[in-house]
C-alpha cells in the first residue's frame, strides 16, 4: 500500500515509521522545513526509545521518505492520514481543528483516483463529516472515503503500542475503505489483534472515552490516596486489592501528582466541551478535570509541610521534570505547577531530568539545572521526586544522606518503600501510604 502521512509530530512520525516497517511505502509530510531537513539527515525531533533506529532502517530499505509537499505522494496514495495537532483552543478548551481543516483542503487539491482519507489526530465527534464536506466542496467529483482511525499509543512506549496494540479502531462505513484499512493493518490482523470496525462517530468517541476513562481511573486512585493518608491505609495495597478484580483491572491505578502530558488534559477538556455543546454534560469528566488541576497545584504544599512549614532560603532538589519517564515532553507536566510554587515559597530550586532539561529550560525560569541526581542533591534541604525515571529508582541512600543538608525526601511517585527509607534514616513522605 502507498501511504501519505500529513504531520510528523508524535503520532504521525511513529505511525509513518511503523506502517513502513509493516512493508508499506510511506511518505511523511510536514510544512516545517527544518523538521523535514532534520528527518532527512536521520535526526529525530522527539525523544522516543527505538524510533531513530526504526526510521533509519525503513529509510534505508526505501520504504520511508519525507517531503514538504503533499502533492509529491498524495495522488498515488491508497490512504492519506491526517496526523496534525489538535491543541486546546485558547479560552474555551475546544479542540482547535484549524490544522485538520487545512490538511483536508490540501489533500483535496492533489488527490487522484480512489483515496481513503484517514483522521488519526484526536478529533471531536463530527470532524470526519467536516473533512468529508471540505473535500467534497473543493472536488465535487472526487472518489474518496473519510475514515476515523484513532491512535492509542503512549509516549515512551509508542512503537510497542503501535505494533502490538490491544485493539485497532476503524470508523469506516463502506466496504472499499474497510478493505484498504484491513490491508494496512494486515500484520496485526494476522496476529489476531482485534480490529473493530464501526461507524465514524463511534470511532471518534471511542478515542475520547478511552482517554477520559483512564484519566478518571487515575483521578479516582489519587483521591483514594488522599483518603488513605487520613485513615492510615496504603493506596498501593488498595490498588492491588481492587485491581485483582478482573472487572477493574490493575493498570492506571498508580497514585501520583496528577496526570499530565499532551493528551489527557487536552482530551478530557475537549470531551467536556463537546458534551456541553450537545446538552449531555459529562459531570464525571468535568470533576476529573477540576480535581486533577487542583491536585497538581497542591503538591508543593506537601514539600513545604515536609520541611516543617517553611521553605524560605532552603534548597529544593527536584528529580524529574517531564510529565512521565522516557519522553522529553513537558506539556502539562506536574513540575510546571510544582517548581514555581516551591519558588514562590522562597525555595531555591535545583533540578535534573535525564532528557527533558532543554525543554524545561524554556518553561521553568530561575532554576539551577545540573547534571545528574547526586549533583542535584548536594547540600539540598529536601529532595522531591516528580518523575519516576528508572535512574532515580536505585539511588545510593547512604550517599543521598551524606550529600543532603537535611535528609528529607518527598516521593510523589512512590518509587521507594517507607520501611527502607526509615532504615536509611531518611525522613520520607510519599503518596497515600503510612509513613
Ligand atoms: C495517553 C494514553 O495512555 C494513550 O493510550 C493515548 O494514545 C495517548 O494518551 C494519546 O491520546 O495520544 P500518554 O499521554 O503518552 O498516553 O501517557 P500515559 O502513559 O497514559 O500517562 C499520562 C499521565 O498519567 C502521565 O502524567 C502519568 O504520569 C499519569 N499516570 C498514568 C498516573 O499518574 N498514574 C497511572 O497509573 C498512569
Amino acid at each position: 500500500m502507498r501511504v501519505t502521512m500529513i504531520g510528523t509530530g508524535y503520532v504521525g512520525l511513529v505511525s509513518g515509521a511503523c506502517f513502513a516497517d509493516f512493508g508499506h511505502e510511506v511518505v511523511c509530510v510536514d510544512k516545517d522545513r527544518s523538521k523535514i531537513e532534520k528527518l532527512e539527515k536521520g535526526e529525530i525531533p522527539i525523544y522516543e526509545p527505538g524510533l531513530e533506529a526504526l526510521v533509519a532502517e525503513n529509510v534505508k530499505a526505501g520504504r520511508l521518505s519525507f517531503s514538504l509537499d503533499p502533492a509529491a505522494s498524495t495522488p498515488k496514495a491508497d490512504a492519506v492520514f491526517i496526523a496534525v495537532g489538535t491543541p486546546s483552543r485558547r479560552g474555551d478548551g475546544f479542540a482547535d481543528l484549524s490544522y485538520v481543516h487545512k490538511a483536508a483542503e490540501e489533500i483535496a487539491e492533489v488527490m487522484d483516483g480512489y483515496t481513503v482519507v484517514v483522521t488519526k489526530s484526536t478529533v471531536p465527534v463530527g470532524t470526519g463529516t467536516e473533512v468529508e464536506e471540505i473535500i467534497r466542496r473543493a472536488r465535487p467529483d472526487a472518489d474518496f472515503s473519510v475514515v476515523s482511525n484513532p491512535e492509542f499509543l503512549r509516549e515512551g512506549a509508542a512503537i510497542e503500542d503501535f505494533k502490538r496494540p490491544d485493539r485497532v479502531i476503524v470508523g469506516a462505513e463502506d466496504e472499499r475503505a474497510q478493505k484498504i484499512m484491513r490491508e494496512l493493518y494486515r500484520p496485526l490482523y494476522l496476529n489476531e489483534t482485534p480490529i473493530v470496525f464501526t461507524n465514524r462517530a463511534t470511532s471518534e468517541l471511542i478515542k475520547y472515552a478511552s482517554n477520559a476513562f483512564l484519566a478518571t481511573k487515575i483521578t479516582f486512585i489519587n483521591e483514594m490516596a488522599d483518603l488513605c493518608e487520613k485513615v492510615g491505609a496504603n493506596v498501593q495495597e488498595v490498588a492491588r486489592g481492587i485491581g485483582l478484580d478482573g472487572r477493574i483491572g490493575p493498570k492506571f491505578l498508580h497514585a501520583g501528582p496528577g496526570y499530565g502530558g499532551s493528551c489527557f488534559p487536552k482530551d478530557t477538556l475537549a470531551l467536556v466541551r463537546t458534551a456541553q455543546v450537545h446538552h449531555s454534560p459529562t459531570k464525571i469528566v468535568e470533576a476529573v478535570v477540576e480535581i486533577n488541576d487542583a491536585r497538581k497545584k497542591k503538591m508543593a504544599a506537601r514539600v513545604i509541610e515536609a520541611c516543617g512549614g517553611a521553605l524560605e532560603g532552603k534548597t529544593a532538589a527536584v528529580l524529574g521534570l517531564t510529565f512521565k519517564p522516557n519522553t522529553d515532553d513537558m506539556r502539562d507536566a506536574p513540575s510546571l505547577d510544582i517548581v514555581p510554587a516551591l519558588q514562590a515559597a522562597g525555595a531555591h530550586v535545583r533540578a535534573f531530568d535525564p532528557v527533558g532539561m532543554r525543554e524545561a529550560e524554556g518553561l521553568l525560569k530561575d532554576v539551577e539545572y545540573v547534571d545528574g541526581p547526586y549533583k542535584t542533591l548536594d547540600g539540598a534541604d529536601v529532595v522531591v521526586i516528580v518523575t519516576e525515571w528508572d535512574e532515580f529508582r536505585a539511588l545510593d541512600l547512604e550517599r543521598v544522606k551524606s550529600l543532603m543538608k537535611a535528609p528529607v525526601m518527598v516521593d510523589l511517585r512512590n518509587i521507594y518503600r517507607p520501611d527502607e527509607m526509615a532504615e536509611a534514616g531518611i525522613d520520607y513522605y510519599s503518596i497515600g501510604r503510612p509513613r
